[in-house]
């Protein structure tokens, strides 16, 4: 999950090297570099650990001449620390070929004991660095076939960018398993893992296919597999805008997208509940296929999953389908029971989670239809699905997930009445009810950021805690597994979500004084036991943070702090419940001086297994 951005053409490469590569920092973000072919094919290489601007402050004070070819790359460290050697671009010895690279090069050891074998010196504690020494022991003169060799030679992933003293005018981009896209402009081509890197600079792009090698100089861009045949480009023109991410007066973009969540469900609704008819544009199942399906399989990571396990209550619920959802990292290495009468869904905001594609690839490959749902348009997992859904909730920038969660949510409650809707296991009634109760949802998230000053100092009043659990049942089991990992992610903060009835089976042992414990209780068929786990954490001095239905009073008496959230039928409460967990979250991370938007050792999508 880093990300590459390349420039072959005729203007300065470095000032479009550097802002593109800044539209990338949400791939990663502990170190970054840049790597230049002057007019007398001199290769410079300027790296920094850190965030993109410490390697503007480099290049500042260690200036580089104008360059017409250059690559750069921000990282996420999967191996070898975030450090200045560390960091992307990596040469060979000569430094005659630098290169930057995304993925996970799985045999590199064994093959860079064998470079070293025949003499070469390695600096960094990469697997990437293999890269260059190979290409350079394999070249004769002809780049393109010394990394066709090399390609040969690499077992796992990658989407690379290739420059050489020896070929100033071309870069050769190769991917097998990470995203990279060439984009074509005039009198200059690019390479960058994703579009809005280069959306300033041309909307024509080509989306490099695994297996693909593209070789780019100014006024050219040719493909070809890696066994050497030439393959016709197919020259797709993005119609998205990727509005240029301001914070608008934010703080931090989380804050903004939590913020953006009532106007997101407006939209979606408006597009797919539309006089209240149910528009799944996208699907691409027949109602025929969709009353033969006998079994929903839903695969996601991290918070999509949580989404999924929502997903999970209300489509089991709605429809009467057995419905599993299994982390996507699992699911592809459990030889998984799937066929083609399993709705597969695939749940990814930014449509590149590399064990989601996986799953999805294995999902496919077993027989069964495979439906994304997927907030970044034109992605990886987008265009190898069978049918997408889009959320349509708009950039995400804040890595902890949020506007993307609460829209995922609500298209599993799409999905849900459309499958009951096929099956006839609602009655007409009870699905307009349903539609009406879902188009009420914006209204009352716009009733609860209204309460954001009293989440804010409940948050204050209680981030001083080290350790927190989340507590919830039925439908806001998911809810409170969603509650631990926005605090974690962005506090640091160990936190854990439970199923409440799961808390005298040993994880009440950790209560104390000295925990918090949010406890996500509106009203529900549960809330009498919710109430119990509550006294009981109580009677041993834990803190009792609640989630509750405006209105009800007799929670107080088992809460040190109470937060209200208007009352909604109970299936629909995940919607409502979220809102003040992300605030939560948020309050304690900003209380704690934390970078809520790039919090550390993580990144935005996780392209990498
Ligand atoms: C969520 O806040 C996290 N940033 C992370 O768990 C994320 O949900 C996960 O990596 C999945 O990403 P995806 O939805 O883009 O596949």
């Amino acid at each position: 999950m880093c990300g590459i951005v390349g420039y072959v053409g005729n203007k300065d490469a470095l000032p479009i090297l550097l802002e593109s590569l800044k539209k990338l920092e949400y791939r990663g973000y502990d170190s970054s570099g840049v790597a230049f072919l002057d007019h007398d094919a001199h290769l410079f290489v300027r790296k920094s650990k850190g965030k993109i601007r410490n390697l503007e402050e480099l290049i500042r004070t260690q200036p580089v001449p104008f360059a017409h070819a250059g690559i750069s790359h921000t990282r996420w460290a999967t191996h070898g620390l975030p450090s200045d050697i560390n960091a992307h671009p990596h040469t060979d010895s000569k430094h005659h070929i630098a290169i930057v690279h995304n993925g996970i090069i799985e045999n590199y050891q064994e093959l860079r004991d064998a470079l070293k074998k025949k003499g070469d010196k390695f600096v960094s504690a990469t697997d990437s660095e293999v890269i260059p020494h190979l290409i350079a022991s394999f070249y004769k003169g002809d780049l393109l076939a010394a990394v066709r060799q090399t390609i040969a030679k690499l077992k796992g992933t990658f989407a690379l960018g290739v420059i050489s003293r020896n070929h100033p005018g071309m870069l050769i981009a190769a991917r097998v398993g990470s995203p990279l896209i060439i984009g074509i402009g005039e009198k200059e081509n690019f390479i960058a893992s994703d579009v809005p890197a280069i959306l300033d600079y041309t909307r024509r792009v080509i989306y490099l296919k695994d297996g693909q090698i593209a070789i780019l100089t100014k006024d050219s861009v040719e493909l070809c597999s890696f066994d050497g045949k030439k393959v016709k480009p197919k020259i797709d023109t993005v119609s998205f805008n990727v509005i240029a991410a301001r914070k608008e007066g934010y703080p931090y973009f989380m804050l903004k997208e939590i913020h953006e969540q009532p106007a997101v469900l407006d939209q979606m609704l408006s597009l797919r509940l539309k006089n209240k008819k149910l528009n799944l544009e996208g699907l691409g199942l027949s109602e025929d296929i969709l009353k033969r399906t006998r079994k929903v399989m839903i695969v996601a990571c991290g918070t999509a999953y949580h989404a999924g396990l929502v997903g999970k209550y209300i489509i089991e619920n709605l429809a009467r389908l057995p419905v599993e959802v299994d982390t996507s990292s699992e699911f592809r290495y459990r030889n998984p029971i799937v066929d083609k009468h399993t709705l597969f869904l695939a749940v990814s905001q930014s449509g590149e989670t590399a064990d989601t594609l996986a799953a999805a690839r294995e999902a496919k490959a077993k027989g069964a239809k495979v439906i994304a749902i997927c907030n970044v348009v034109g992605s990886s997992l987008a265009r190898e699905a069978d049918g997408i859904l889009y959320t349509y909730a708009g950039q995400e920038i804040g890595v902890a997930s949020t506007k993307a969660y609460s829209a995922q949510l609500m298209m599993f409650y799409l999905i849900a009445l459309k499958l009951a809707q096929v099956r006839k296991s609602i009655t007409p009634k009870a699905s307009k009810d349903l539609m009406g109760q879902l188009l009420r949802i914006p209204s009352l998230y716009r009733e609860i950021l209204k309460d954001m000053h009293n989440i804010q100092k409940i948050a204050e009043a209680n981030s001083h805690f080290g350790c927190f659990l989340f507590l919830g049942r039925h439908v806001n089991y998911p809810s409170a597994l969603e509650g631990a990992l926005k605090l974690k992610e962005i506090s640091y903060i160990p936190a854990e979500g439970y199923a409440a009835g799961e808390m005298k089976h040993g994880p009440i042992a950790l209560i104390d004084e000295y925990r918090a414990v949010v406890c996500i209780n509106p009203k529900s068929h549960v809330y009498e036991k919710m109430s119990s786990n509550m006294q009981e954490i109580r009677a041993r001095k834990g803190n009792v943070i609640a989630i509750a239905t405006r209105g009800d009073r007799e929670i107080k008496s088992n809460a040190d702090f109470v937060i209200e959230v208007p009352s909604s039928g109970e299936l629909l409460s995940p919607l409502l419940v979220v809102l003040p967990l992300q605030m939560l979250a948020y309050f304690i991370a900003v209380k704690r001086g934390c970078d809520v938007d790039q919090p550390r050792n993580l990144a935005k999508s996780v392209t990498v297994e």
